[in-house]
């Protein structure tokens, strides 16, 4: 049995020990659709240049690891979901790996989770003192990048694959974490996701996997199942990530899902993500395909 199969049996067992389940902290939803309600503070950009300043308060409140705070329960977490992403992308394993330094966070549907688990890498990662990542949004259809971090930018990832007049430096946003760059998706275009499957957003692929390959570069992108475009993206990262809502999404979905992602990318791993928490089971299952 592989990991993600193990991960499976866990939650399978999870739903059969429900009663002894203590409740999870705020996942009670049961549709998997974005549940924001309040939001965050904006950082409106004047310049371009600007440094983009977070609302933690509301991240926090909304479940996301702080980056002052390695102790917390899901920044323990997300240390040991990163750790062979890292060794992979920038570490001992590098050279074994085309593009490794590319990570592709995806789903079989909309709400399982990418953006989440995609910031909270983010952050994870930045948070480390020599680590630079650059975070981009690039599920185009349903962006929510900016809205979640409060970012008020004029251009992005959109703008840029569909015009020869800006250059990358022109997309990225320097953020209060020194390590942390982001790209929003931009403008909402007609055929936003055909884009991502655009000659162009191949080749801007290469660019960071070849200029930037110091910098860990996490896509938060489309699902799986609702887009073709997302799996041409997925064949040009070194690893991907594919994130399962526990007890939610039906096994077949996933089955589905990993198919698709097989021939894709050397690396895939799954995150079993708002997996109820019991006294001695992880938050998190994690897998490798
Ligand atoms: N592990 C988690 N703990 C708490 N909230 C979560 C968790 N995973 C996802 N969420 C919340 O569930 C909602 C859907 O997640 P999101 O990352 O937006 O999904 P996706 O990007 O796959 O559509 C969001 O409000 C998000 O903050
Ligand atoms: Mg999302």
């Amino acid at each position: 049995m592989n990991m993600l199969e193990k991960a499976f049996e866990k939650s399978k067992t999870l739903e059969k020990n429900k009663s002894t389940i203590t409740e999870p902290e705020k996942t009670q939803n049961n549709d998997l659709s974005i549940t924001e309600t309040v939001e965050p503070k904006k950082a409106k950009l004047k310049n371009h240049q600007d440094i983009v300043k977070f609302d933690w308060d509301f991240l926090k409140s909304n479940g996301f690891i702080m980056v002052d705070d390695s102790h917390s329960r899901i920044a323990e977490e997300y240390r040991a979901i990163k750790r062979p992403l890292v060794t992979n992308a920038i570490g001992s394993r590098k050279s074994d790996i085309k593009n490794s330094n590319l990570i592709l966070i995806t789903s079989s549907v909309p709400g399982e989770g990418k953006t989440f688990t995609s910031i909270n890498l983010a952050f994870s990662i930045a948070a480390e003192m020599d680590k630079k990542v650059l975070l981009i949004d690039a599920d185009v259809a349903k962006p929510s990048i900016a809205k979640v971090l409060g970012i008020e930018s004029k251009v992005g990832l959109i703008d840029f694959l569909e015009t020869d007049t800006l250059q990358l430096s022109d997309i990225i946003l320097q953020t209060e974490i020194p390590g942390l760059r982001i790209i929003t998706a931009g403008k909402s275009h007609k055929f936003s996701t055909e884009l991502l499957a655009s000659d162009k957003m191949i080749a801007l692929s290469k660019e960071l996997s070849e200029r930037y390959s110091d910098r860990i570069v996490i896509f938060d992108t489309p699902p799986l199942l609702a887009t073709t475009q997302a799996e041409v993206l997925a064949s040009q990262m070194g690893q991907v990530i594919l994130v399962v809502a526990a007890e939610k999404t039906p096994q077949s979905y996933v089955l589905e899902s990993t198919k698709k992602l097989q021939n894709c990318s050397d690396i895939v791993l799954g995150v079993l993500n708002k997996a109820q928490r019991t006294l001695n089971a992880s938050y998190y299952g994690y897998g490798h395909y």
